[in-house]
């Protein structure tokens, strides 16, 4: 089998991409090591910046996604039992769409049935192979078979624990990590969203995230110690402590009620360099990773996906290849300063196990600075909002 592109991962970053380039007349396969099913059922965040939402929109998914999204002009950050707003709108002019990735990936994949741009799904043992050459290939198990799909180039869009990042040779990659010593135990509940907008609280006992995905439907997140497990949270006891760190107001009027998700996510900052090797492009989580206090996951895999795709454009369209050779700088310019924001943004709303008293007042002053100084909150809502791509 030939293609132009072969997509390894069917997670936003491969269906995006593949969507985008279909509606050009560039020939995707994606392969996917789970079932649609499995991908659907992925509980992930649910901020998106507007230039994500222009490429959805660009890539045709507008529809269910105006139509259900809420558009969040700022947000509030919480702290001592007091709160004080961020607007985004006011410091940027733009604002943030929350709507839920299950939701992005499910639509990216109702847009493309009946597209003759076939995804293999359950697929084993993919490897991409010469890609530092001019006939790259890659190889799959599926139903007992191997197959093969010859390409013009490899798209590797398969997450942190996918196999395309370690296709650069390990003299070539350089990675960065910092592995944050806690959690998030987050739970979905089917009651009213607690605010208007969301709510992140930094509190003596550990980060409260309040946040949502439709007027019934709510998303809320505590800061745990790594070593929780979800049984050890009932829905009581995380009820209790969520009110125990966000401002008495919200604490008294919040809407509790059984969870229908609940599950424990660890937080890392990596990026691995360079998200180029011949002929093989990482996109999205193969090549980078940032707690998801900036709910910037989603938001870097898009900018990925415009920076390669229209590189992908040039060269079929006008034979110029600038972009795709000016690929990882680029990406990796913005995947940087989404990084350093994350780290931030993590760093002065989460208690530390080691964090010492004046480490303590160094977080205290930070978020009072931001309360007070209009260039801080501008400086927080341009970056939240997304920097220019
Ligand atoms: N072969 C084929 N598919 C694979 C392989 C493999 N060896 N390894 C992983 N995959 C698939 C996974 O099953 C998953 O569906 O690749 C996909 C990768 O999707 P994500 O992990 O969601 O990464 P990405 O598409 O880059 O999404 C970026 O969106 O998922 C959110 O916030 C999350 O930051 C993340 C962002
Ligand atoms: C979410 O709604 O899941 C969400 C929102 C904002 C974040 C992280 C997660 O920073």
């Amino acid at each position: 089998m030939r293609t132009q592109i072969c997509i390894i991962g069917g997670g936003p970053s491969g269906l995006l991409l593949s969507q985008l380039l279909h509606l050009k007349g560039i020939d995707t396969v994606v392969l996917e090591r789970r079932t649609r099913e499995y991908v659907l059922g992925r509980i992930r965040a649910g901020v998106l910046e507007f230039g994500t939402v222009e490429l959805l929109r660009e890539a045709g998914l507008g529809a269910r996604m105006t139509r259900e999204g809420f558009v969040h002009d700022g947000t509030y950050i919480a702290l001592q039992n007091r709160g004080f707003r961020i607007d985004f709108k006011k410091h940027t002019g733009k604002q943030v769409m929350v709507y839920g990735q299950t939701e992005v990936t499910a639509d990216l994949y109702d847009a493309r049935d009946g597209w003759d741009a076939p995804v293999f799904y359950d697929v084993q043992a993919v490897n991409p192979q010469a890609v530092d050459g001019d006939a790259p290939f890659v190889t799959f198990l599926q139903g007992g078979k191997v197959h093969r799909i010859d390409c013009d180039y490899v798209a590797g869009c398969d997450g942190f624990h996918g196999v395309s990042r370690k296709a650069i040779p390990d003299d070539v990659r350089r990675e960065y990590e910092r592995v944050y010593p806690f959690g998030w135990l987050g739970i979905l509940s089917e009651t009213p969203p607690v605010s208007d907008e969301l709510i992140y609280a930094n509190h003596p006992r550990g980060f409260a995230l309040c946040s949502m995905r439709n007027e019934n439907l709510s998303r809320y997140y505590l800061q745990c110690p790594l070593d929780d497990r979800v049984e050890d949270w009932s829905d009581d006891a995380f009820w209790d402590e969520l009110k125990r760190r966000i401002p008495e107001d919200a604490a008294d009027t919040i809407v509790t009620g059984p969870s229908i998700e609940k599950s424990i996510a660890p937080l890392r900052s990596f990026v691995s360099e360079p998200m180029r090797w011949g002929r093989l492009f990482l996109v999205g989580d193969a090549a980078h990773i940032v707690p998801p206090t900036g709910a910037k996951g989603l938001n870097l895999a898009a900018s990925d996906v415009y920076y390669l795709y229209h590189a992908l454009l040039r060269h079929y369209r006008d034979g110029d290849d600038q972009g795709l050779e000016e690929y990882s700088a680029r990406a990796l310019a913005r995947v940087w300063q989404a990084t350093r924001f994350s780290w931030w943004f993590t760093t002065t709303m989460h208690r530390f196990p080691d964090q010492s008293e004046f480490d303590q007042r160094m977080q205290e002053t930070e978020l009072d600075f931001l309360e007070s100084s209009t260039a801080a909150q501008a400086a927080l809502a341009e970056n939240y909002v997304g920097l220019p791509y």
